[in-house]
């Protein structure tokens, strides 16, 4: 935790579940959250549902992001999403520069900074991912890796998005082996490298970025979520399969109290 940071846990619904099971999931959530919790929440589902899971969680403390958006306002762009479409729809964030759109779609750190500014011009908050493979780790360049990432895929407004969604982009710091596997950093790699984090987003934006979350996401569960959120300069977390379930969701953040 940062101090005077509230923490942020975001549920990454990935390509999962169909219109019913994405109203069954983010109701269950959204009366999880009734009598507060410890951090904000924010569910993200696919394009699809994002209207309709925000119509559902309109007035509670629930907030919808999407996956991704087109880093153009409007166009001739078939098949893509833009940004001042997603804000209308009701999210107020949206996750860019998932490694699984860097590998799936060729998303380089160029492509997510564009997607970062149409992001954040749209009023839209972005939760921008940076991490390093397996391979990148085991040479030693996991830190290098990200400090590119971070230097080449956050635009210079991140630390100021326009209203409605105010106050500063977000860091998801995710390492690409943790995805999914069920493997997490040691405690001591994850403090480490959120502290990298937190020296470039201060060197780069000042006060701002001293105050910029940065979550940590990658295998995120109830039973290492507690000893994950209580590490320096993590702020909450990006959470993918355990965001599924809204009992181990909630769980998850119960544990940043
Ligand atoms: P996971 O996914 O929690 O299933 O590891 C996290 C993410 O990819 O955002």
């Amino acid at each position: 935790m940062t101090p005077g940071v509230r923490p942020l846990i975001a549920g990454n619904w990935k390509m999962h579940g169909t219109v019913a099971e994405a109203a069954a999931l983010a109701g269950a959530v959204r009366d999880g959250a009734v009598g507060g919790l410890p951090a904000d929440l924010l569910v993200c589902p696919t394009f699809l549902h994002v209207a309709g899971v925000a119509a559902l969680l309109a007035g509670s403390p629930v907030a919808v992001g999407a996956q991704d958006c087109h880093a153009a306002a409007k166009g001739a762009h078939t098949g893509d999403v833009a940004a001042p479409m997603l804000r209308d729809a009701g999210a107020t964030h949206v996750i860019l520069g998932h490694s699984e759109r860097r590998a799936d779609h060729g998303e380089t750190d160029a492509t997510v900074r564009a997607k970062a500014e149409a992001a954040a011009a749209a009023g839209l908050t972005p939760i921008v991912c940076v991490g390093e493979t397996e391979a990148e780790r085991l040479a030693g360049r996991a830190e290098a890796v990200v400090e590119a990432q971070l230097a080449g895929s956050l635009p210079d407004g991140f630390a100021g998005v326009v209203a409605p969604a105010g106050g500063a982009g977000i860091i998801a710091y995710e390492p690409v082996w943790a995805i999914g596997t069920g493997r997490t950093p040691t405690e001591a790699d994850i403090a480490a490298i959120h502290g990298t984090i937190r020296a470039r987003l201060a060197a780069r934006f000042g006060a701002a970025g001293q105050g910029m979350r940065i979550l940590y996401g990658g295998s995120m569960k109830p039973g290492n979520a507690r000893a994950i959120l209580a590490l320096p300069n993590v702020d909450g977390g990006l959470v993918g399969g355990a965001s599924l379930v809204a009992a181990d969701f909630l769980a998850i953040a119960r544990a940043a109290g």
